[in-house]
């Protein structure tokens, strides 16, 4: 794919005057998912007891500022509306593309604290593990009876990561996994999932998953169906490329990290790839390394990129690297001191992350009691 900056258009904004910026019009969502998004951004606002969400990420490395504007900020937002909130962290997805978990426990910690650094709130959201909860990883097996082999193959984003995955063969967990996906959505009855275009397929699939199984097991007269079938909630976030130009990535060493010190934001923004114009602009079709930085800078600033670029003006990269130094620390400075007031308090991670792992857990058994109950697989 080329270097799309503005992936995502405000779901708000009629389709005609979605940003024409996006070359590749595949990587945004459809103006029928856009209205949809739009119509969902209403009713959470009105009613958000009616909504629960879940999202979650895999231990892997340490979320950076893509993630941030992309996703994070976005479920504290949500969770701050009132809406219930489940955060998984995907342990057993990291086994997907990759024979070993490496330091894995030290990720899963890194993980934690970047969410309650952002503020993700343990008393509001609940964030645990997959591997600590055996009745949702249960769900994964009456969830596979429902899904083809030729459909689990032709998931896009599951070609994309065999693609890209570091293994020789392709594993059984890397085909099942979007149904694992399916498990970590319906073991709670989320109906939301804010999420970007490439989970699109893996929540088609969990749709899919949820009207079969209410359609095959509990649809006859007088029955409730046991799953919602959730929506996505495409985010209105552009799409924030690395410093390298390329795609933002945990293991291209070309993202900041939240929990980067100020010394490595400097660095890594030093050493960003811009042109040789000195004028400032906002284009990112033909500039996008500039233009990413302007944006960062603005995103942080919350303030309007092409505004952003004119007050650089003349001032050229230098400048322009400065002001997003600037603008970036200055925005990361109490997530970061709140990041390292966490990571003192070791005792208070393993209870936060004990107490939602007991919460997933009963939540989890209550749902496969239902499933167990409407496949008639209980004996006594
Ligand atoms: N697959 C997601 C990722 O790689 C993480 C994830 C696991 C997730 N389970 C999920 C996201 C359920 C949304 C819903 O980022």
């Amino acid at each position: 794919m080329t270097t799309t900056v503005l992936a995502a258009a405000a779901p708000t904004a009629a389709p005609a005057a979605a940003p024409t910026l996006a070359p590749a019009p595949a990587l945004a969502p459809s103006a029928a998912e856009q209205l949809r998004s739009a119509e969902l951004e209403q009713l959470i606002h009105r009613q958000p007891g009616r909504f629960r969400v879940l999202t979650g990420d895999r231990p892997t490395g340490r979320l950076h500022l893509g993630h941030y504007f992309g996703t994070l900020q976005n479920r504290v937002r949500l969770q701050d509306l009132g809406v219930e909130s489940f955060v998984v962290i995907a342990d057993y997805q990291v086994l997907t593309d990759r024979d070993v978990a490496d330091r894995l426990a030290e990720h899963v910690e890194g993980l934690l604290l970047d969410y309650l650094a952002i503020g993700i709130d343990p008393s509001r959201s609940t964030v645990f593990t997959h591997s600590a909860i055996p009745a949702l990883n249960q769900l994964l097996l009456p969830f596979l009876s429902l899904v083809s082999v030729a459909e689990l193959g032709r998931n896009p984003t599951v070609k994309d990561e065999i693609a890209h995955s570091k293994q020789a063969a392709v594993s059984g967990l890397m085909y099942t996994y979007p149904a694992h996906q399916a498990a970590d959505i319906l073991f709670c009855k989320a109906n939301l999932v804010p999420a970007g275009l490439d989970q699109a397929p893996h929540l088609e699939l969990t749709r899919t998953i949820a009207r079969r199984f209410n359609d095959r097991f509990s649809s006859g007269p007088g029955a409730t169906p046991v799953f919602p079938e959730p929506d996505i909630l495409f985010s209105t976030a552009p799409l924030l490329l690395g410093t390298d130009g390329g795609k933002m990535s945990k293991s291209r060493g070309n993202s900041i990290a939240l929990a980067a010190t100020a010394e490595e934001t400097a660095r890594l923004i030093k050493g960003a790839t811009t042109d040789a114009e000195r004028r400032i602009s906002y284009d990112p079709e033909h500039r996008p390394g500039v233009s990413s930085l302007v944006l960062l800078a603005a995103l942080c600033l919350e303030a309007d990129p092409h505004q952003v670029a004119e007050e650089i003006g003349n001032g050229g990269a230098s400048a322009l690297k400065r002001l997003v130094t600037e603008a970036v620390n200055e925005r990361l400075a109490p997530i970061r001191a709140r990041r390292a007031e966490y990571a003192e308090d070791r005792a208070s991670l393993r209870r936060i992350l004990r107490e939602g792992n007991e919460r997933a857990t009963a939540v989890a058994e209550t749902t496969l009691r239902e499933v167990r109950e409407a496949m008639g697989a209980v004996y006594y």
